[in-house]
């Protein structure tokens, strides 16, 4: 049973439509089934891409405050609906309810934040070498953006994009993760009125359907100027290749392999918790997820101690039960990829600290695992996603960043140090290397309000906050002649 109720097949508006085959959602927590709906077809898409052109050229003229307005009463049918919605995203994602209400939280703050943004889509000016002349930046709607969303944040990441494409002057078709179709759906159906009542039906539009068809066809497609992606690196590169290919422009969001590293100069007590979030939380199924710990020498012994007795407290069960830390994976695969990793660093010479196994119940419960092992090792590379974290000691600041930036992904880290001096070389050019990089706070649970993603093979994207919306626009540069004359830049004369 779904905590929301679905009307079965095509909304009301056409902007989710299903022709293609049927998809069944599971809960995780007991892998049984919640709904089936029928999913959309490459026809549909095909439908719904020449919709959004029509809905692009009467949404971009709307004045940008005015298409706040839209974001404004969005963020508040989700602030209405938080509760349900939360508890949805539970039951179909298995993050625990205190995660599954923050996830829609981050969509309400998002909306907020872009309802400021509509009034702030400032450009440049600058003063012209030439007489009487001016010159500006602006920026201009961009067209309809394709958002393919993950399974790990089926509602916030989508806000990110799409309510920033919406004040830009965007329209959105998003193409959601295959094991999260219900929380699309439901955040499509709760907005739907929303933007039918401001006459404008069609500038979100939901489309579930399979990666290599529906998906591929996004990528290919020169209707679709911007692909923003959030997935698995080689997913991503796939659609770098693809996108790039017709010269479209794609905003990506991959993996990340973050870093901890605590320092003798810290309050252990924060790092401590702070490592449990950041490991444990989301079971370990976030892209900010802390999957590396660095702990001094010195202190490595106690701190690991108390490491331990932590995770043998944390509780583990149906995200809906509110005294649950932790939920499942989302499903058999992803226990398998977790027992896969760990058969890997055990032959690699790691050494189970605590945790290990998949819990044997219904759905798909791992324990909560830490494994010490040399982290230059293979394994400790790859990025599993699961409530795995591969831990190390180090002797000297210097060391530890290297060590933390000696991996291909550069999404999130964070020093736990109250020294000066570590704070400011970990900050420094010469630190750490991701996008993200913390002080006293884990990896996990960024603000809206900056920029989110990551460097080398995590994408180099920006999304949600700061000036991450100029990725949604584009640029135009305007020279401007108010004189007589028509004199040339660079000083160069060419009359006659
Ligand atoms: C993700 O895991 O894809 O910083 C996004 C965080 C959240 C977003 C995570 N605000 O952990």
């Amino acid at each position: 049973m779904s905590i929301f109720t679905f009307k079965s097949g095509v909304c009301s508006s056409g902007c989710w439509l299903g022709s293609g085959g049927t998809l069944s959602s599971y809960n995780p927590a007991n892998g049984q089934k919640i709904t089936e709906i029928t999913q959309g077809s490459v026809g549909d898409l095909e439908i719904q891409i020449v919709e959004a052109q029509k809905a692009f050229r009467n949404w971009q003229i709307v004045p940008a405050p005015q298409r706040g307005e839209l974001v404004r009463q969005c963020g508040e049918i989700l602030r209405k609906n938080k509760e349900n919605l939360g508890k949805l995203v539970s039951q179909e994602m298995g993050k625990s309810l205190q995660e599954g209400l923050g996830e829609v939280q981050e969509a309400i703050d998002m909306a907020e934040f872009a309802v400021g943004l509509s009034r702030q889509l400032y450009g440049l000016t600058t003063h012209s070498e030439r007489p009487q002349h001016r010159l500006y930046e602006q920026w201009h709607p961009l067209g309809p953006v394709a958002v393919i969303t993950a399974f790990n944040f089926p509602v916030a990441v989508w806000a990110w994009n799409a309510f920033i494409a919406a004040v830009a002057g965007d329209v959105v078709i998003w193409k959601p993760s295959s094991q999260t179709p219900l929380c699309a759906i439901a955040v499509q159906e709760l907005l739907q009125p929303v933007c039918e009542a401001f006459g404008h039906p069609t500038i979100f539009q939901l489309i579930v359907g399979p990666g290599k068809s529906v998906g591929q066809k996004m990528l290919e497609d020169k209707r679709l100027p911007l692909v923003s992606f959030t997935g698995s690196i080689p997913a991503g590169r796939r659609v770098a290749e693809t996108v790039g290919r017709r010269l479209g422009r794609h905003l990506l969001e991959l993996g990340g392999n973050n870093a901890l590293i605590v320092s003798d100069q810290c309050r252990q007590d924060l790092a401590l918790r702070a490592v449990l979030f950041g490991a444990v939380g989301t079971a370990g199924q976030r892209c900010t997820s802390t999957r590396r710990l660095l702990v001094q020498e010195s202190i490595a012994d106690d701190f690991l101690t108390a490491l331990r007795s932590a995770y043998g407290q944390i509780t583990i069960g149906d995200p809906l039960d509110a005294s649950k830390l932790m939920g499942p994976l989302i499903n058999a695969k992803a226990v398998e990829d977790f027992e896969k990793a760990i058969a890997m660093a055990q032959a690699q010479g790691g050494k189970i600290l605590c945790g290990g196994h998949k819990i044997e119940r219904g759905g798909y419960f791992v324990e909560p695992t830490l494994i010490e092992i040399d982290l230059n090792s293979a394994i400790v590379q790859e990025e599993t996603f699961a409530p795995i974290l591969y831990v190390g000691r180090y002797a000297n600041l210097a060391e530890a960043i290297e060590l933390q930036n000696n991996v291909p992904q550069g999404l999130s880290s964070s020093l736990f140090s109250d020294n000066f001096m570590e704070v400011e070389k970990y900050l420094s050019a010469m630190g750490s290397d991701c996008g993200i990089a913390n002080i006293n706070t884990g990896t996990s649970g960024a603000e809206i309000g900056m920029s989110f993603g990551g460097e080398k093979e995590t994408g180099g994207g920006r999304e949600a906050g700061s000036d991450s919306w100029k990725a949604y626009m584009r640029r135009q540069t305007n020279t401007i002649n108010w004189g007589e004359e028509i004199p040339l830049a660079q000083g160069i004369n060419f009359y006659l």
